[in-house]
């Protein structure tokens, strides 16, 4: 097991004989329809302390109807949600926020036209007293915002900042470093890089290394296997609401997993197409090659 484990994870013989901790949070055999769509069909999933679960899927797989059932949006239709190893019905995400369990969901994840320090706290803001009178103590809340900021190795330098003005990778680093102050032991990243380049990327995925450190279980979901594989302890594969594999890191490397995740047959026919397209443009083609290789399973 990579990073830290909560001090408080309790401990339960796993079927080896060795100590295990218990999921901090976990699905069982969760489906979910809506009238005629099947978006979720037996699907498990689990995510411990110290640990980083990766859901992975094309548009359409059921990735976030899976996190909405794991933070409280809605119940599943059948199967289970279990906290600590306890079976759990959440009335709403007001709930499982109460629970530690945090989601940052992609665009809603911050507001742009609002300082840095206010979507820091937003509406959670420590105050102060002055006879009967409560005040807003703005100090402190920049404080504590640039303290917790810099945790993630961001230097804010004017807390007044608009978050519009940030960076894609500086924004999910409020939302991320946010869940984490307020107490979330579960972390849950709704595609925190499809709009990001490679370099926030980059960031962003060191942000969700650094919560696992900090002992937090994440769930990062994602359709680059590419991001899920160096930072990912664990990856569940959902193609039309189901799970088509189930892996921890020892047991599939980042070719089969890329493999898996397209399907090789798709990504070479789509090669095939990007080469017929713009054969004289190296860009296409360098495209074209890239994704050749991903279908041969050669990284
Ligand atoms: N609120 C909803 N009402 C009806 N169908 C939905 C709803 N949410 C999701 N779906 C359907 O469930 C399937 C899975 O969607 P979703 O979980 O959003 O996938 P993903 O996040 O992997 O792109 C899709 O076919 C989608 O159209
Ligand atoms: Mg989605």
């Amino acid at each position: 097991m990579t990073g830290n484990p909560a001090p408080n994870a309790s401990v339960q013989e796993a079927p080896g004989g060795s100590p295990r901790a218990v999921p901090l949070l976990e699905a069982r055999h969760v489906s979910k329809y809506f009238g005629s769509v099947i978006a979720l069909r037996d699907v498990s999933l689990e995510v411990r302390a110290g640990e980083v679960t990766c859901v992975l899927g094309d548009n359409g797989a059921g990735k976030s109807s899976l996190i909405k059932t794991l933070s409280g949006v809605f119940p599943p239709d059948e199967g289970e949600i279990l906290v600590d190893g306890n079976p759990i019905h959440f009335s709403g995400p007001r709930e499982a926020r109460a629970h530690g369990i945090a989601t940052v969901f992609q665009d809603l994840a911050t507001v742009p036209m609002m300082s840095v320090w206010r979507n820091f706290f937003l509406g959670q803001e420590p105050t102060r007293s002055f006879g009967p009178i409560r005040f807003l103590d703005q100090g402190r809340a920049k404080d504590v915002m640039k303290v917790e900021m810099a945790k993630m190795g961001i230097n804010v330098s004017d807390p007044n900042q608009y978050v519009g003005t940030l960076s894609g990778g500086e924004r999910q680093a409020v939302a991320i470093s946010r869940a984490v102050y307020f107490g979330a032991r579960v972390l849950i990243l709704d595609e925190p890089t499809s709009a990001l380049g490679v370099r926030q990327s980059g960031i962003v995925l060191k942000y969700v290394l650094q919560a696992r450190d900090m002992g937090r279980g994440v769930i990062l979901i994602t359709h680059n296997p590419h991001h899920a594989y160096p930072v990912g302890d664990r990856f569940v594969l959902l193609k039309l609401g189901r799970v088509m594999g189930s892996y921890t890191k020892d047991q599939i490397n980042v070719a089969e997993l890329t493999q898996m995740m397209a399907g090789g047959e798709e990504l070479a026919q789509l090669s095939h197409e990007l080469q017929r397209l713009g054969p004289d443009q190296p860009a296409i083609r360098e495209a074209a090659q890239e994704l050749a290789q991903d279908a041969a399973g050669e990284i």
